[in-house]
């Protein structure tokens, strides 16, 4: 059962029916708001009645605070008490977090047993009174406007289930290139960089994709943290010999002269056997272009600029050596030797809808887009536009987003993740940003990225540090 997340999800169901162990199997343990264990904070026991005004005053609290901050918060107590529910449900709404029940549907004579078992059972009387409400509580539910989801006795328990599921699962995944934006290499730059793509090519990455900056940009670390040139760094991973695809995501068409971009790529795809990419934006720091000399034009300057580097790349790779004459370009030869081994795709990094897709699809092999759902819907339709009206098939020019995705091996270690590297951002905007989840979850969201057409994921780890991340992330480049 796949939950959405963050959400205020409501156990409901009688005592004994296995709310808590089903909580405990998939949640971690600050999320989980329980009465019983509220009682035995502010009164002398679990079952201690006399403290449950207190503890619900608490409970109600914490639901409060926890979905105001858009956290997932679960409600572990019997669920039976329509009051109390439209509380919580309020305080979800507030927040737009869904609401969802979970009602464990679990026989009477289960939960009779499982209560005869315990230090303090729950009357008999009291107890069929509470199963007989339990029955009728999933239509008040709806009602109220619960998500429902009826778990059924025999499903198997989640304690014993492996929490880092790589299933089997038959869907046929997203090429996933490993995008490399930090680079805490301390005193071994060579080892770090060579250890790191090893590590991507044992764990199944198709490819690296090195960024392209010239001071690391405040999005990933700190500006005096190494950012390397990163056409050099990959000459040194391209002498590894493995079958990583080799790029940048993405040059900045403000570096270098367009043939210099041409020629650089070129010699790489030579070293690398046909197996170079060319990741190509327009630039958008300003202040990296001017501490390195460079102009920095209006945004309207650059989008010119990234459509003459694009056409520039392409004379330059063509075969012969002809004279060009193209849109924007014109060129007395074409003489780019080495000439790129094969077809050289070149990926316009940037979503802008006007110049930057049109680009793509004038002369792209691939457009890079974020990866939510939603962009890649939306910028997939605007290409398609654009591919129409420059003439061009549409599958010619693919669909590639940057993930940058946080990967925990639990839920315990997801969280863990985002609050050490949220920075200032709100927990749960942050969470949501980079999917925080485990490597499963992360994996049926690739499967519906490819759903939308995406062909290549390139996933960047905010939290990268070393070759140990990029096997902890292996489960997401299973080809
Ligand atoms: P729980 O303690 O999870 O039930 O399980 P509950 O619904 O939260 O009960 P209340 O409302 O707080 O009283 C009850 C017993 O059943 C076992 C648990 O180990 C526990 O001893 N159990 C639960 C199972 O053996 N299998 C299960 O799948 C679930
Ligand atoms: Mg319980």
């Amino acid at each position: 059962m796949r939950l959405p997340d963050p959400a205020l999800v409501l156990l409901v169901g009688a005592p004994g029916s296995g709310k808590s162990t089903w909580a405990a199997g998939r949640f971690r343990d600050v999320e989980i708001v329980s009465s019983d264990a509220l009682r035995a904070v502010v009164g002398s026991g679990t079952a201690d009645l006399d403290a449950s005004d207190d503890a619900f005053r608490l409970l109600d609290q914490i639901v409060e605070g926890r979905t105001r901050r858009g956290l997932t918060v679960v409600v572990d107590t019997l669920g039976l008490d329509p009051d109390r529910r439209a509380t919580w449900a309020a305080a979800a709404r507030r927040s737009s977090l869904p609401t969802v029940a979970v009602v464990l549907d679990t026989p009477a004579s289960v939960c009779r047993s499982r209560n005869a078992g315990r230090d303090r059972p729950v009357p008999r009387r009291v107890l069929d009174a509470q199963l007989g409400r339990v029955r009728e509580v999933p239509d008040e539910l709806r009602r109220e406007g619960w998500d429902v989801r009826v778990v059924a006795h025999d499903e198997p328990s989640p304690a014993v289930a492996p929490r880092l599921e790589t299933p089997e699962d038959g869907t046929t995944g997203p090429q996933v290139v490993l995008q490399i934006g930090r680079f805490p290499w301390g005193s071994e730059p060579l080892e770090w960089l060579r250890d790191m793509a090893r590590a991507a090519d044992s764990a199944g990455f198709a490819g690296v994709a090195l960024m392209d900056h010239l001071i690391q940009i405040p999005q990933v670390d700190r500006s005096w943290e190494p950012i390397p040139e990163p056409w050099v760094a990959l000459g040194a991973v391209a002498a590894l010999g493995t079958d990583l695809r080799l790029g940048t995501l993405c040059t900045p068409a403000s570096f270098r002269a367009p043939g210099v971009i041409a020629k650089a790529a070129a010699t790489l795809d030579v070293l690398c056997r046909g197996r170079a990419f060319c990741g190509l934006g327009a630039g958008w720091w300003e202040r990296e272009h001017a501490a390195y000399g460079l102009q920095f034009g209006p945004t309207a300057r650059r989008m010119d600029d990234l459509a003459v580097a694009a056409e520039t790349v392409k004379a330059l790779w063509a075969p012969g050596t002809r004279a060009y004459t193209g849109e924007h370009v014109t060129l007395p030869e074409t003489t780019c030797y080495p000439r790129p081994v094969g077809a050289l795709p070149l990926v316009i990094g940037g979503g802008g809808e006007q110049r930057t897709l049109r680009v793509a699809a004038r002369w792209g092999d691939a457009c890079n887009v974020r990866a939510d759902l939603d962009t890649v819907q939306r910028k997939s339709e605007v290409l398609r536009r654009h591919c129409h009206e420059v003439g061009r098939p549409p599958e010619e020019v693919a669909v590639t987003v940057l993930d940058v995705a946080v990967v925990g091996t639990d839920r315990d270690d997801t969280w863990t993740r985002v609050e050490r590297h949220r920075g200032r951002t709100r927990a749960a905007t942050y969470a949501a940003r980079h999917h925080a989840g485990e490597a499963a979850a992360h994996r049926e969201r690739h499967g519906r990225l490819v759903d939308a057409g995406v062909s290549t994921v390139f996933l960047a780890l905010p939290d990268l540090d070393g070759p140990e991340d990029v096997e902890r992330v292996a489960a997401l480049a299973r080809r």
